[in-house]
């Protein structure tokens, strides 16, 4: 069939009102650009929680990321405006606004609109820096971030190189994308694992924790077949931050973060880092096809290329007919749950 002429399934889907179905946006900290990524008073335009936003740093190094259209006569704020101190200024008629929302200056008024005072006249997002990410916190209902962003001390080694960064665009839900964790039989038919990866999961609050574990083939340093135990560590905080630990004759740290741009579009990114092996050795060798791995087809592995079009393609089945050997689907779905606003 061709594919103008499919039905968007989806779009029925997401045509059934329901609390806790992926057709919102779950709340939490997501990523939303690269610390390294943004200058001092630089100012960009990004789409994400189903609008544009502008993010900026000002002369101080501080982020932050406000609604784009201005209060006064709806300038776009990222087309032409300039950071100003901790202000970026509007390029129409320079009103000065803060990363809290705040007007705080109107170059040509002698009067400043006592409205301005009361509170932000623009919306806003809080937004943190850590494990060299700008993570912004989003709730439908514009509640105060309710938990923090975990921090990864490798990531800010100097004995771990600096992030070596992939991004795609999928056409689904943040919830489906993760769904992926648990799902242990689509590691065989998918990704190409011969040996049966055994996973244990744990939900625990805000966290989930997800260890694989098995013992694999891979070739030593002596250039000859070996057996070596493979482990996947995931640690999830919130619906929007994933780090995990792949251990097998190295390690390696994947930051799997994933921006809402709606409920059906997500910009998924794989920041990779490991420790600084000199180039040409074993472990260098080792790591870099361990990387590959994860991203396109290495051996016999294939990475999230595999899950692409799965994903791009599927429907959320809300009641899916599970069997032995399925992964424990239900269950988080029902700890996800908690993550849309009045879902819990
Ligand atoms: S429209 Fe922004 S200052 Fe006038
Ligand atoms: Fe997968």
């Amino acid at each position: 069939m061709n594919s103008s002429t499919r039905i968007p399934a989806k779009r029925y889907v997401e045509l059934l009102p329901e609390k806790g179905h992926p057709s919102e946006i779950p709340f939490g900290w997501y990523f939303v650009a690269y610390s390294d990524e943004l200058e001092f008073s630089e100012i960009r335009v990004i789409s994400c929680f189903w609008q544009e936003w502008v993010l900026f740093r000002d002369e101080c190094g501080s982020v932050g990321m406000i609604d784009p259209y201005c209060p006064h006569l709806g300038a776009h704020i990222g087309f032409g405006g300039k950071v100003d101190g901790e202000m970026v200024r509007c390029p129409f008629h320079a009103w000065g606004f803060d990363s809290s929302g705040y007007c705080r200056d109107v170059p040509y008024a002698k009067k400043m609109p006592p409205i301005l005072k009361k509170g932000p006249v623009l919306k806003y997002l809080p937004v943190i820096e850590c494990n060299k990410i700008i993570w912004a916190w989003y709730h439908p209902g514009a509640v105060a971030p309710i938990w923090n962003v975990d921090n990864f001390p490798e990531t800010m080694s100097n004995n771990w190189i600096e992030y070596e960064k992939v991004e795609f665009e999928i056409s689904t839900s943040i919830q489906d994308i993760v769904e992926n964790s648990i799902d242990y039989s689509h590691l065989k038919y998918v990704h190409g694992h011969t040996s049966t990866l055994l996973g244990e999961t744990r939900q625990d609050g805000i966290y989930r924790h997800v260890n694989i574990g098995a013992d694999v083939q891979v070739i030593d340093r002596e250039g000859k077949p070996d057996s070596c135990h493979y482990s996947i560590e995931l640690i999830q905080k919130g619906p929007g931050q994933h780090t995990i630990r792949y251990r097998r004759e190295t390690e390696l740290l994947m930051m799997f973060l994933m921006t809402p741009v709606t409920n059906e579009k997500t910009i998924l990114r794989f920041a990779f880092t490991h420790e600084k092996y000199p180039e040409g050795s074993y472990e260098h060798k080792s790591v870099k096809e361990f990387m590959l791995e994860k991203l396109g087809s290495h051996g016999n592995l294939n990475g999230v290329h595999a899950d692409i079009p799965i994903w791009n393609n599927k429907i959320y089945r809300k009641k899916p007919l599970l069997c032995e050997g399925d992964g424990p689907i239900m269950p988080y779905r029902s700890w996800f749950k908690q993550f849309y606003d009045g879902g819990s």
